[in-house]
């Protein structure tokens, strides 16, 4: 079997249920194009060991590009008895470039350090694309915050009506976590920009082989200081992992908020035809399917990364098989995000809020009881008591079934001499939000300066 890259001391072929156990081509041939990238700067450093000459390089080379471009155009695909993408692709090579020259190049490298290789500049590559799909979901908030400045909202904690809040103020508070989920990319590409190759089956090379030459064409920062290290680590897998669970989850709080906001009951938003579906049999029906679909990928993405530390957890050094099931998990992610985010991004541009609605009910639920007592510890009464007669005022409001503005001077006379007259400034939302002017507060001024930062940080990263 020429797509076996092993053989020659067994004496007969891999059973059926080996090789079909074995085979990960319907996974990694996507890594196809990175595994020849990764040959081609093998075989220079072959050359410059001496061990291929001048014309034995251009041999390969061109015999390299016209593997690709059968890759790429599909009319070299692997064979069902390949077993593996490597394996394969040398096949590719050999019947390319003549079984003399092609069987050259597998010298001083292994398919371990290949892999660990290949996959991390799979990552890196669609890291970066992640990190864009994510900021576009951020531009989405940004531009519906800036469309809706000033628009309040009711603030919530435990779910109940907290404090009035600025709708832009909420919105761009699932932007920074965003903001954060591609800085973390960032910071996380610095890690993976360390190559692999050189590292051989997991005790290095002997041939002479410069893994510097082969770590800055393949665009890594540097080649890995320890091949066992180079060939058996994958928490740099891991950490990709968590990082798009975390994305994943991120879409899906703000997900589970849009789905909540689109009921007959909050009326909060109404979702663009375009981003909603609806039902086989209720004509009525539109339907927040991609904010659903996003809080279900968040649940299949906690899965790749708990799965793939299940898998590295209890693994010896150095490379065992188990490292196969390292990039499901991972590709699975990526696939997943790169049509999730897109759709998210779209969804939450085309928002149309009801901002009637929000404004209505930002002040109700006694919203306002906090203004109050921060109005009376301005009036130098302390917290602890400001804390009380705010509270007896809300008590007195829910037995009347009215609002806190409702109260007559007497009423709040009654209920404290502290509280005059002055207190209704206060009571508006208004009043409220431009209280809280503080860096960090949603009032509007505030989160004018918000913006600003977060706008200046999304164009650093
Ligand atoms: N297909 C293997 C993987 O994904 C490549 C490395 C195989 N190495 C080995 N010694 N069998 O991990």
């Amino acid at each position: 079997n020429e797509g076996a890259l092993w053989g020659g001391r067994f004496a007969g072929g891999p059973a059926d249920a080996l090789a079909a156990l074995s085979r990960s081509t319907h996974f990694d041939w996507r890594l196809a194009p990175y595994d020849i990238a990764g040959s081609r700067a093998h075989a220079r450093v072959l050359h410059t060991a001496g061990l291929l000459s001048g014309e034995e390089l251009e041999g390969m080379l061109a015999a390299l590009d016209q593997l690709e471009a059968d890759v790429r155009s599909g009319a070299y695909t692997p064979a069902p008895s390949d077993e593996d993408v490597h394996g394969s692709l040398e096949k590719g090579l050999i019947e390319r470039a003549g079984p003399e020259l092609g069987g050259k190049l597998r010298a001083g490298r292994s398919r371990n350090d290949q892999i660990a290789t290949l996959g991390r500049m799979y990552l890196r590559d669609h890291a970066a694309i992640i990190a864009r799909n994510v900021l576009d979901v951020v531009q989405a908030l940004l531009d519906q915050a800036k469309a809706h400045p000033e628009a309040p909202m009711p603030g919530r904690t435990h779910l109940q009506h907290a404090q009035p809040v600025l709708l832009s103020h909420h919105l761009l508070a699932h932007a920074w976590a965003m903001l954060r989920d591609v800085q973390r990319l960032v910071d996380w590409d610095a890690r993976a920009a360390v190559s692999p190759y050189g590292s051989g089956a997991l005790a290095g090379s002997s041939l002479g082989l410069d893994p510097a030459a082969v770590a800055a064409e393949l665009g890594f920062d540097s080649a890995v200081h320890n091949s066992i290290d180079g060939t058996a680590s994958r928490d740099v897998y891991a950490e990709f992992s968590w990082i798009t669970a975390m994305i994943a989850v991120d879409m899906s709080r703000i997900s589970e908020e849009i789905t909540t906001w689109a009921t007959k009951e909050f009326s909060f938003v109404t979702l663009d035809d375009a981003f909603s579906t609806g039902s086989s049999i209720m004509p009525q029906k539109k339907n927040p399917d991609i904010a659903e679909l996003a809080r279900g990928k968040a649940g299949r993405l906690i899965g790749d990364l708990t799965g793939l530390l299940a898998t590295l957890k209890g693994l010896p050094l150095a490379y065992n098989r188990d490292l196969q099931e390292d990039k499901e998990p991972v590709f699975d992610a990526i696939d997943q995000l790169e049509v999730l985010l897109p759709a998210v991004a779209g969804m939450i541009g085309t928002l149309v809020f009801n901002t009637q609605c929000m404004a209505e009910l930002a002040p109700q639920g006694f919203a306002l009881a906090t203004d109050v007592a921060e109005w009376l510890v301005r009036q130098g009464v302390p917290f602890r008591d400001a804390h009380e007669i705010a509270g007896d005022a809300v008590r007195v409001c829910e037995q009347r079934g009215i609002e806190l503005w409702d109260l007559s001077d007497a009423d709040f006379a009654q209920i404290s001499a502290h509280l005059h007259p002055g207190v209704r400034e206060v009571l508006t939302v208004e009043g409220s939000l431009a209280s809280r002017s503080a860096q960090g507060g949603t009032a509007p001024s505030a989160v004018a300066a918000q913006i600003g930062e977060l706008e200046r940080q999304v164009a650093e990263v």
